[in-house]
């Protein structure tokens, strides 16, 4: 929320444009098409948000170039930023190619936007400089949450310092909040980073996910059922889609695959630190995960598979 504000006080301008099933957080602006939650509901905003309040923002769907060029080419220059979630995990795991990244960046440096990567899930979790660090792909202001806390409610965003000088109290653009800087979260924020620095944390927690995706490959594999797994770094993704896994893009999402969730998740959470809530949340591998509870979870997802065939 205060990303974007930020951004259109520094372009002067008022659109905004996400992608459909891409998840910002609950500011009335950005609930549309968004993922998480609300991609379970089957309809693309919340209730309780007028239509004027989503009245700036545009939708496009992911990994669509031409949908992309031709609405930038329309709009272009009332464009204020463009976020994504780099790697999008509100709807199923999505991986996104660096070509299309790559695109987005050219795009909005052409016509004067900036680019938003929504880090809130990839930001410290993937590496210690994100999505960003792994594409080689550099946004104008990007954004954080869960991992940069240390399990403590904290939120950030950052950008070039052109931009961030426009916010309070030095610039124009009000950012504040009862719980803003709070000193508490800020120091176990810094002591998390810190430790994961110190100790290794991303290269253990690489070792951590070969184990578990291996035993997820072995459960998931088990049975009759056709299950895709869509796996990045410590995230990975269990879909039922027919098909196969949707690739790049979101697509809606079946009651199969919330059959599945109900039936897999208890014992997922319970055989590994994972999570794996509505069948739009991938599962997150933590550096408590270990060789045993791994095997735990290639037997949980055995048996769960067993029971809904
Ligand atoms: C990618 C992404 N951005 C933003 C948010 C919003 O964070 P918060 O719920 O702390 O506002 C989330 C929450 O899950 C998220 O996944």
């Amino acid at each position: 929320m205060s990303a974007i504000r930020v951004a259109r006080a520094f372009t002067g301008r008022d659109l905004i444009v996400k992608f459909a099933g891409c998840y910002h957080g609950h500011a009335d602006h950005l609930l549309v098409a968004a993922g998480s939650g609300l991609a379970t509901f089957g309809r693309p905003s919340s209730a309780g948000v007028p239509e004027g309040f989503t009245a700036c923002t545009r939708v496009l769907p992911l990994d669509d170039e031409a949908a992309l060029q031709e609405l930038f080419q329309r709009e272009g220059a009332h464009i204020a930023a463009l976020i994504i979630e780099p790697l999008p995990a509100n709807h199923g795991l999505l991986p996104q190619r660096r070509e299309f990244l790559t695109r987005l960046r050219e795009l909005t440096s052409a016509h004067g936007a900036l680019l938003i990567f929504d880090e809130v899930i990839s930001g410290f979790r993937l590496a210690r400089g994100g999505a960003a660090q792994l594409f080689g792909i550099a946004p104008d202001l990007a954004t954080f949450g869960k991992v940069i806390g240390g399990g403590m409610p904290v939120g950030a965003f950052g950008g070039a310092r052109c931009i961030m000088a426009r916010l309070a109290p030095d610039g124009d653009t009000y950012q504040a909040g009862t719980l803003s800087g709070n000193p508490v979260a800020m120091a176990a924020g810094l002591a998390t980073l810190q430790l994961l620095q110190r100790e290794s944390g991303w290269e253990r927690l690489a070792g951590a996910r070969r184990g578990a995706r291996a035993a997820a490959e072995t459960g998931a594999g088990a049975g009759e059922l056709s299950v895709h797994l869509v796996r990045v770094g410590s995230l990975f993704w269990m879909s039922l889609h027919e098909a196969g896994a949707p690739a790049h893009g979101c697509r809606v999402v079946g009651t199969r695959d919330g059959a599945f969730c109900r039936v897999v998740s208890r014992p997922c959470s319970s055989a590994a630190s994972t999570c794996h809530r509505p069948p739009t949340r991938p599962c997150f591998l933590s550096l408590a995960q270990q060789q045993r509870r791994s095997h735990a979870l290639a037997q949980a997802l055995r048996e769960a598979l067993a029971e809904i065939e």
